[in-house]
């Protein structure tokens, strides 16, 4: 593999050398706007190689990602299919380092590495590893880079991933991280399969430009949110709506993305108005977990923003309702019957987008692509 941004590139004439982590100093890169951070993570030939923020990513890239996790589903249906795409990273090692809870994360990398045949190691709890004895966390990550090939991570610190991509990269031996959700501010590859979820789900209906997306909930702290908002302003004429109480609403960080990139958006606290509109509802629970001593988020009345049974009369025939999970009391368990209810399958696309994600930063997508042809076409 290559290592980030090695390659040349040439436009009109000029020959141009790629943003490359082991040439900025840590203080400037750290100042640089996220969209201009986005090339800095992305290998000579445009694939990502850290995976850190939603803004690294281009419309080629998530169609590529997309189509090539469709693929992967279908050679993944028989044994043939299976030992192949076990066999093509069966030489690699994956750390997954999870300070913070997870379960669907966790598992469906856990699972997609082992759908590419790559020995997986993992340390879920702190308090079992050397930072017990005052170890710094940049130094712990460091040790998995001496016996691993790739981190999946996930802290509750914001801009922990971003630090130890360029941390990494400033060593004699990089390896690819991929951040599983860094505090309050990013979540790409849930992104990712969110995308994946709303491009499979609006397939035979023009796919997603055009088509209008709800988000309702804790909107302030989800970081799922602020990256699937991101992602969202790649696809022509989308609509976004941000539906929650006021303390809980969404920031002006995420709004002026929009702006910047011209996106038609809405902000509101009436749920039951703005569900006839919506062609996907993205329910999110209250992160409690950022809530300070105070406990701020028990004060908020959040009832009102729960998608009840009673709901489905007032949406839509083809509208999908998303959740990135777990939930609370924000989804009825009564909604799981309806076909319209998309959290379980969103749950499994996660798996799939992440093992697409996995086989292109250790370039293997041709590789799929050509089983695919000859076997699957
Ligand atoms: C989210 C997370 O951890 O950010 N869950 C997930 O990754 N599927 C959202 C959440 O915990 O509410």
């Amino acid at each position: 593999m290559m290592p980030a941004g090695v390659a040349l590139g040439t436009i009109r004439g000029d020959t141009m050398r790629r943003a490359r982590l082991d040439q900025i100093p840590w203080a400037d890169f750290h100042k640089l706007p996220l969209q201009k951070k986005g090339p800095y993570f992305q290998q000579g030939d445009g694939r990502p190689y850290h995976v850190i923020i939603a803004q690294q990513f281009e419309r080629d890239g998530l169609d590529q990602l997309c189509q090539l996790a469709t693929r992967i589903r279908r050679i993944a249906k028989s044994k043939q299919g299976m030992e192949f795409l076990a066999s093509l990273l069966s030489h690699k090692r994956a750390m997954l380092d999870f300070s913070q809870p997870s379960t669907r994360t966790f598992l469906s990398f856990y699972a997609a590495c082992q759908i590419l045949g790559l020995r997986v190691g993992e340390v879920r709890d702190p308090a079992t590893s050397s930072e017990m004895k005052g170890e710094s966390r940049e130094d712990s990550v460091r040790t998995f880079s001496s016996y691993f090939d790739m981190i999946v991570m996930r802290t509750p610190q914001q801009g922990f991933a971003e630090r130890m991509a360029w941390l990494l990269s400033n060593t004699e031996r990089p390896i690819p991280i991929i951040n599983a959700g860094s505090g309050k501010d990013q979540h790409p590859t849930q992104a990712l399969l969110d995308i994946y979820t709303l491009q499979r789900s609006f397939e035979k209906v023009g796919g997603i430009e055009g088509k209008t997306v709800v988000f309702v909930g804790d909107l302030a702290r989800g970081r799922t949110v602020r990256s699937l908002s991101y992602l969202l302003t790649k696809y022509a004429n989308v609509t976004q709506y941000f539906v929650a109480p006021e303390p809980l609403q969404v920031g002006q960080d995420v709004l002026q993305q929009l702006d910047a990139a011209r996106v038609n958006y809405h902000v509101s606290r009436d749920f039951e108005a703005v569900l006839p509109l919506a062609d996907a509802i993205y329910m999110t629970r209250i992160q409690d977990e950022w809530d300070t001593e105070a406990a701020e988020s028990k004060r908020i009345d959040i009832s009102q923003y729960y998608f009840k049974a009673e709901h489905l009369k007032q949406i839509k025939m083809g509208t999908i309702i998303m959740h990135p999970l777990p939930r609370r009391q924000e989804i009825d368990v009564a909604v799981d019957h309806d076909p319209r209810a998309m959290y379980w399958r969103q749950m499994r696309n996660g798996m799939w987008i992440r093992t697409a994600l996995i086989a292109t930063i250790f370039g293997r997508d041709q590789e799929i692509a050509s089983y695919y042809q000859i076997n699957l076409k």
